[in-house]
């Protein structure tokens, strides 16, 4: 095996793009037609965005970039994220290095396995109707496993059954839920066609009459933990310590922070999700309603001090990731990105998308907690409002420094000072 390189890549963000992609040649071992793809204008070839989609008509750009430092479990890894936010990625590197020094990231996946729901109504005796269900459990697990054998022969299948009744202003339901281990998939394939093999048989036994049949996005058989420690040294004394648990406290009480902040880690957990061809809407949901299982809408991180007076961040969340099937199999970037990645099994490839997602909320905190968001994010924000107002080559970056300069980053103010600038030209 070749010797792993490191990921921490200092001034990254300074080199030419063929130099970046060099850097990232020498860490990932990507072969040239994977720098070829990524030099690419075409990241979708039309006729695979025609089959991935109907009405299909082009395909939509996002920028891809490179998140360096991470140290996760012991392994350097670039991870690639697209994303069109500015900082975000800058963000996700700088909290990253901070926690270098300290081991980095460590991770765990609970599981890999999925949910898959089967309503069936219309019970007099929907109790009894739960007691039946639960008798047959071999024979729903040969129902289930006999919907795909590749799965059972690569180790996964039907797990385990669960049956509740749910009161409802309709009567009462009764949901069976089939836990079934997807491994590096997914899995929605898999456990949706389950679903709805076994419903009539559901319902035969019981007497009533299915419904739904389909997987739940809160997947929370598939939880990832990642947690690191940031010496308070390394990020600016006790001090900065201390702002850092004020302002993760404040989510930890209030929903109406506890939202944002949870959108600072799916900053970092969508982007990683995109440019892996997963599909962000499950994660997006499946992070949101874990947050919500209490009752009450809470962070999905939590920040504590050591006994050194050091910052402890820990995160936990559902996280359906997939290295095989849908776009992630056929979509030409996301198999670049996930050579990049390197990863072996979705338990390191998850355990990666929890510790982003972690580096990306502490950066947020920190940047929070100390000189405000706006200061990093301006001075990309300028330039794509000068974009915005027209400005072209070298007058993007006059546009931006001047808004910048004036302190007001704003689209009427990009149009004047670009009229300012060609009139003096
Ligand atoms: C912006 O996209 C994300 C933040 O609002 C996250 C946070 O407030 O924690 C900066």
């Amino acid at each position: 095996m070749s010797e792993q390189k490191s990921s921490r890549i200092g001034g990254f963000y300074k080199l030419s793009r063929e130099e970046r992609l060099d850097a990232v040649k020498d860490v990932s071992g990507l072969a040239q037609e994977d720098l070829d793809r990524l030099l690419s204008t075409e990241s979708l070839p039309f006729e695979l965005a025609d089959r991935l989609v109907e009405n299909a008509v082009s395909s939509f750009g996002v920028p891809l970039g490179i998140a360096t430092n991470m140290l996760v479990d012991g392994r350097d890894v670039l991870v690639p994220m697209a994303t069109e936010e500015s900082s975000v990625i800058a963000a996700a590197s700088n909290a990253a290095r901070q926690c270098r020094d300290s081991g980095g990231f460590h991770t765990s996946l609970s599981a890999t396995e999925m949910i898959a729901q089967i309503q069936v109504l219309g019970l007099s005796d929907p109790w009894a109707g739960r007691a039946k269900i639960l008798e047959r459990k071999s024979e729903i697990a040969q129902i289930c496993n006999g919907c795909d054998p590749m799965l059972v022969k690569l180790g996964g299948g039907f797990r385990d059954l669960q049956v509740r009744v749910l009161p409802s202003s309709r009567g009462s339901m009764v949901v069976t839920h089939i836990i079934v281990d997807t491994k590096d998939a997914m899995g929605a394939n898999a456990v949706n066609t389950m679903a709805e093999r076994l419903a009539p048989t559901l319902a035969s036994w019981t007497g009533g009459r299915h419904h739904l049949r389909i997987l739940s996005n809160l997947a929370d058989r598939r939880l990832a933990r990642a947690r690191a420690v940031w010496p308070k040294d390394a990020i600016g004394g006790t001090e900065i310590v201390d702002a850092m648990l004020d302002a993760a406290e404040f989510a930890e009480v209030d929903p109406y922070r506890a939202a944002t902040h949870n959108k600072g880690i799916m900053n970092g957990i969508s982007s990683v999700a995109l440019a892996t061809g997963n599909d962000t809407r499950a994660i997006e949901a499946g992070a949101h309603a874990y947050a919500a299982t209490s009752g009450a809408y809470r962070p999905l991180s939590h920040y504590e001090k050591t006994a050194e007076g050091d910052l402890a961040g820990s995160i936990e969340l559902p996280l359906a990731l997939g290295l095989v099937g849908g776009a992630t199999k056929v979509h030409p970037m996301a198999q670049v990105c996930l050579k990049i990645l390197g990863v072996q099994n979705v338990v390191e490839f998850s355990g990666i998308v929890a510790a982003v997602g972690l580096a990306q909320n502490f950066a947020a905190l920190k940047a929070l907690a100390t000189v405000g968001i706006q200061k990093g994010h301006m001075t990309l924000h300028a330039q794509n409002v000068a974009i915005a107002a027209g400005a072209t080559g070298e007058e993007i970056a006059q546009v931006a420094a001047e808004l910048a300069r004036r302190g007001e980053v704003r689209g009427d103010v990009a149009e004047t000072v670009l009229a300012e600038i060609r009139a003096k030209t």
